[in-house]
């Protein structure tokens, strides 16, 4: 039987794909009809998902490929580099995978970034599906083509807009997500509602305890508004020539907090919660939203069960560690920080900032 689903389509010409969204799409075999024909599949997951999901995942694929392999990473953002990628190069070869071989990438965002980019470089690219299995990586990751891996000196630094054939995001397996996992996820969802669309920002004033208790129907339209608006904002820009950047909102204070505190310290949705409310401190600095604006944000951040101040990451010069840290952040030209701002409810855009307002910024939100 089919499972009830809704979806969602990204437009990029020949590689327009949809996203479909619903319960108990992992293990339906009609969700994984007419992709592109292949003799092997590739599950790639990680050690806490593989044991949890891969089974259910080839229960289904058993009806459209004759060989199904697996690759179960390390779990870790700490796992996110040229090793690991080398790992899954390893399987593929090892196994004779050929250009038609299909990877299913299962996990959240980490895996699907892996797993993407492996698919991109594999003899020259091969196709692949997000199956992700975090709220971050259903509503934001595993949409748009973004893969790759993290380089010592950077964050996602290498890597190639590479997309998938298809996005399946089962809103079962966010049963078994821990808390703090999902609140991170919330912080993505968020974030399309001051940058997009006040009507949704809205909707998660009012729905946002069902969200917490992970409501089927609440998740579900969370889900699909958020891959809407992901959609229309990568099939505008894929590449990020401009518009796509208004999706980094909160994620250049974000980064810097991540990078300083120590990768894994901070979950990358926790430093984007604590960095959208700077983004819009700066935004009210900077004459675009007024103060309830910014307290409406932060009241729904901090019920979402996410921080709210940035850490203090120097205690001599905090301000200027931020600074250093958003240097690095890829939005930068000639070493000068780009933000993303409110420019208006829901409207961004992405414009530099005296440093002066921004160490004000800083010291105003950090504890
Ligand atoms: P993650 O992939 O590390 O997953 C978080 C944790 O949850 C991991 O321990 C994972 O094993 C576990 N997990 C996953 N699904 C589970 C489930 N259903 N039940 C129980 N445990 C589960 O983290 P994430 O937040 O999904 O993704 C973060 C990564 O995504 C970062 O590397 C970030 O750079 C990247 N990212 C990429 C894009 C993009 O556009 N490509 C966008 C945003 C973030
Ligand atoms: N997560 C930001 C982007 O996909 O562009």
């Amino acid at each position: 039987m089919t499972p009830i689903a809704q979806e969602v389509t990204i437009h990029l010409d020949q590689r327009s794909y949809r996203i479909v969204i619903g319960s108990g799409l992992l293990s339906a075999p009609s969700v994984y009809a007419g992709l592109p024909g292949a003799n092997a599949a590739v599950i790639v997951s990680n050690s806490t998902v593989g044991p949890l999901y891969a089974a259910t995942l080839r229960s289904a694929l058993v009806a459209h490929y004759s060989e199904i392999h697996e690759v179960l990473l390390p779990d870790g953002e700490e796992h996110k580099n040229w090793q690991t990628l080398q790992s899954i190069f390893d399987v593929l070869l090892d196994r004779g995978c050929d250009r038609k071989t299909i990877v299913f990438a299962l996990g959240g965002g980490v895996v699907g970034d892996m797993a993407g980019f492996a698919a991109a470089s594999y003899m020259r690219g091969i196709p692949f599906v997000q199956v992700p299995t975090t709220l971050l990586a259903q509503v934001d990751s595993s949409v748009g083509g973004k893969t790759g891996i993290n380089h010592p000196l950077g964050k996602n630094m290498i890597g190639a807009f590479y997309q998938p054939q298809r996005v399946v995001c089962d809103l079962g397996v966010l049963g078994t997500l821990p808390v703090r996992e999902f609140s991170a996820g919330l912080a993505e969802v968020i974030k399309y509602g001051p940058i997009a669309d006040m009507a949704f920002l809205g909707w998660l004033e009012l729905h946002m305890d069902d969200l917490l208790a992970r409501r089927e129907r609440a998740l579900s339209h969370a889900v699909q508004r958020s891959c809407e608006i992901k959609a229309d904002v990568v099939g505008q820009d894929e590449r990020e020539s401009g518009l796509r950047a208004i999706l980094n909102f909160g994620h250049t204070f974000g980064h810097a907090i991540e990078a300083g505190m120590g990768y894994g310290v901070w979950l990358h949705g926790e430093g984007v919660g604590a960095g959208m409310v700077m983004a819009a401190e700066l935004s009210h600095r900077l004459g675009l939203v007024d103060a309830a604006f910014v307290k409406r944000l932060t009241v729904l951040i901090e019920r979402a069960g996410l921080p709210t101040q940035g850490p203090v990451l120097d205690a001599q010069d905090n301000a200027g560690r931020y600074l250093e840290l958003m240097r690095l952040d890829k939005k930068s030209e000639a070493g000068e920080i780009r933000f993303v701002v409110i420019d208006g409810p829901g409207r961004a855009a992405v414009r530099p900032a005296p440093d002066s307002l921004v160490r004000q910024v800083i010291d105003a939100c950090c504890a």
